[in-house]
């Protein structure tokens, strides 16, 4: 494994980028969104569709403190995104930013080599101004650059939901970094766009000689901006002796695409604890797991008992431990799940877990018959 310095050696295109939403393609987001409020405590923070004007598709915009997701689906079949489910199922389309200037940052973005996919607009109604414009990023997915801090709703085409208070605060606040599966040989060709047309900065590499066990094997490479806010792993498989569980992803997922949002919690024993009550499904963890873990010696705040209980990972680096666990996937493909989040002090991405975690995954795909 190779941690590169974390002094900034990317150039710093964007004033205060972080991630503005994730938008997903859903075949029925009217069923999705109540998924995503029952098991995570999102609520319904705004809408489009038929009712708002737009007549072709519906959107629901999810909200959990700075997390919002995007969950839309199209009415006919005729729509391009109806060919997008069909080739891909349920997913992330958009992995959206949101900047001070869209302009500024958009015509930066092409001029250094970025495909448009959707052009420059500003709108100003009487909600206020928004800016838009989307880039498009690895298999069939997109990044939209966008800034309604002075709109007063959510986008154009939308209408605010009133309040509501959700069932369950699950403690989740943020999101902390979307990674990416891209096939075979493609990962350095993705590292080099994000380097050169965002000005992010490469952090940690690792390759089949850290991360394999005999059947399994990933090669994965970071990228982050300046501010660190936005953290994209970038995933492709290597050889194993059998099936990898990112070919696995690209076989189901029908090409490359987000393999998991990690989404930072600021206690995450309530999170791991509401969300299991809420019916959510996790990865199992081998029996050895905590024996291993009680050699590696890292002095925790939590109760290990407590940790033990939830099935939470633990792992650390010179700067501290973090505390993570990832779902099941969320839909009947094996693609997209999600990894629950606390740092304490850590900026990695739980690499001493991987082991483990990939003897896990790896019965989940035996399960499967994709071994
Ligand atoms: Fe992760």
């Amino acid at each position: 494994m190779a941690y590169f310095t974390s002094e900034f050696k990317g150039v710093d295109y964007f004033e205060d980028i972080d991630f503005h939403h994730l938008e997903f393609y859903v075949g029925n987001a009217k069923q999705s969104k109540e998924f995503y409020k029952k098991i995570f405590g999102f609520t319904e923070y705004a809408y489009s569709g038929p009712e708002t004007g737009v007549k072709d598709k519906v959107s629901y915009v999810l909200k959990k403190n700075n997390v919002f997701f995007v969950l839309t689906s199209p009415l006919k079949s005729n729509h391009p995104i109806s060919s997008w489910l069909k080739k891909h199922g349920d997913g992330v389309y958009d992995v959206s930013f949101k900047v001070k200037s869209v302009r500024d940052a958009f015509e930066g973005c092409l001029r250094r080599g970025g495909i448009l996919a959707d052009d420059f607009k500003h709108i100003n109604d009487k909600n206020g101004s928004f800016t838009k414009a989307s880039l498009k990023s690895y298999g069939d997915c997109i990044h939209s650059i966008i800034n309604n801090d002075d709109y007063n709703s959510w986008a154009p085409g939308f209408i605010l939901k009133n309040k509501q208070t959700p069932a369950n605060d699950t403690k989740i606040d943020l999101i902390d970094h979307v990674v990416v599966n891209v096939e075979l040989d493609k990962m350095d060709f993705w590292k080099d766009y994000y380097e050169k047309v965002f000005g992010f900065f490469a952090f940690v590499r690792f390759d089949e000689t850290d991360i394999s066990t005999k059947y399994s094997a990933l090669k994965s490479v970071v990228v982050r901006s300046a501010n660190w806010k936005v953290k994209l792993p970038i995933n492709e498989p290597a050889e194993g002796l059998k099936k990898s569980q990112i070919e696995e992803y690209l076989d189901f997922n029908e090409g490359p695409g987000v393999q998991h949002i990690a989404l930072l919690s600021t206690n995450i024993l309530e999170t791991i604890k509401s969300l299991r009550e809420n019916g959510l499904e996790f990865l199992k963890l081998p029996d050895t797991y905590y024996e291993l873990l009680a050699k590696k010696k890292i002095i925790i705040k939590e109760d290990i008992k407590i940790i033990k209980d939830l099935g939470i990972l633990i792992d650390n680096d010179e700067e501290g431990y973090l505390l993570q666990l990832f779902t099941q996937p969320l839909q009947d493909r094996p693609t997209l799940f999600i990894e629950i989040i606390q740092r304490r002090g850590s900026k990695g991405f739980g690499q001493g877990n991987f082991q483990s975690l990939f003897e896990s995954i790896e019965l989940e795909q035996s399960r499967r018959g994709n071994l």
